[in-house]
């Protein structure tokens, strides 16, 4: 059984989850997801592990309720058990030392950076992250990133907290000083942010990996909802990633990926609000 040890809220849709799940929490690794299923008839959720405590033998998970079955699990209390958590899942992030490395973050991308910059600064690098968010209440994790990272910089877009602007604002600063260009970013969040990073280190040559979770469904490699054009190849993010090389990827087919399950959903939604 996979009991839900704490469900604590962040935001008003955002909940970080704490799921008892031992074998998963002494095998992942940065850049790893589980499928969680809550419940008999709800639908399988592929969600980033932000953290794992060996010792606990727990693992963290942090949902946004966006849709039908996300606002389910979110709605279910400590104490109670998920029916079933499959992982660890996909191919761990390819960790060295760079050097200087950035990772940018929007919304609960930025819980899916977080094993990431922790492993790469373990590995000897300098990491600064970035975190964005339209206004300071959607700002996660600042806290947390500052205990290994060599900087952590904050933009929102109402300039309700830190640099008024989007986490490109500061990157592109921070790109064009050779003292603070990073040899890698790293940038996971919405598609459209994503696009944005990989378009602006694409001129100074800097390695770009962007995390596809955002674009997965079911998680299996059934659906076919992740599939993916990578450098002329058709990749799955679920089975092949979720990350790639942010310059390979072609984000004008990913863009229409996310719309294509859009219907049904807000046709479960209407359902949950009856
Ligand atoms: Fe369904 Fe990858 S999420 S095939």
């Amino acid at each position: 059984m996979f009991r839900i040890l704490a469900n604590t809220p962040v935001t008003s849709n955002l909940h970080r989850l704490d799921i008892s799940a031992p074998r998963i929490a002494s095998h992942r690794k940065p850049g790893q997801f589980v499928i969680v299923h809550a419940e008999e008839d709800a639908e399988r959720i592929p969600l980033t592990i932000a953290d794992a405590d060996q010792r606990q033998g727990s693992i963290t998970l942090f949902v946004q309720a966006v849709g039908y079955s996300t606002r389910r699990l979110v709605a279910m209390p400590a104490g109670a058990s998920l029916r079933d958590v499959a992982g660890p899942l996909g191919r761990p992030t390819h960790i060295e030392r760079w050097g200087r490395v950035t990772c940018a973050g929007g919304g609960v991308g930025t819980a899916v950076l977080y094993p990431v910059a922790k492993a790469l600064a373990a590995a000897g690098n300098r990491v600064t992250t970035l975190i964005g968010g339209r206004t300071a209440s959607l700002i996660i994790m600042a806290e947390e990133f500052s205990a290994f990272c060599e900087k952590v910089l904050i933009t929102t877009e109402d300039g309700s907290l830190g640099q008024e602007g989007l986490v490109t604002t500061v990157l592109d600063a921070q790109l064009r000083a050779e003292e603070s260009r990073p040899q890698a970013v790293f940038a996971a969040g919405p598609v459209p942010m994503m696009r944005a990073v990989a378009e602006m280190t694409r001129p100074w040559k800097v390695h770009t990996i962007v995390s596809l979770n955002p674009i997965m469904i079911d998680g299996t490699g059934m659906c076919g909802g992740c599939r993916v054009m990578v450098n002329g190849e058709m990749k799955f993010a679920c089975v092949d990633g979720p990350e790639f090389d942010g310059h390979m990827v072609d984000f004008d087919l990913l863009a229409d990926r996310l719309t294509t399950y859009r219907d049904q959903e807000c046709r479960m939604l209407k359902k949950l609000e009856e």
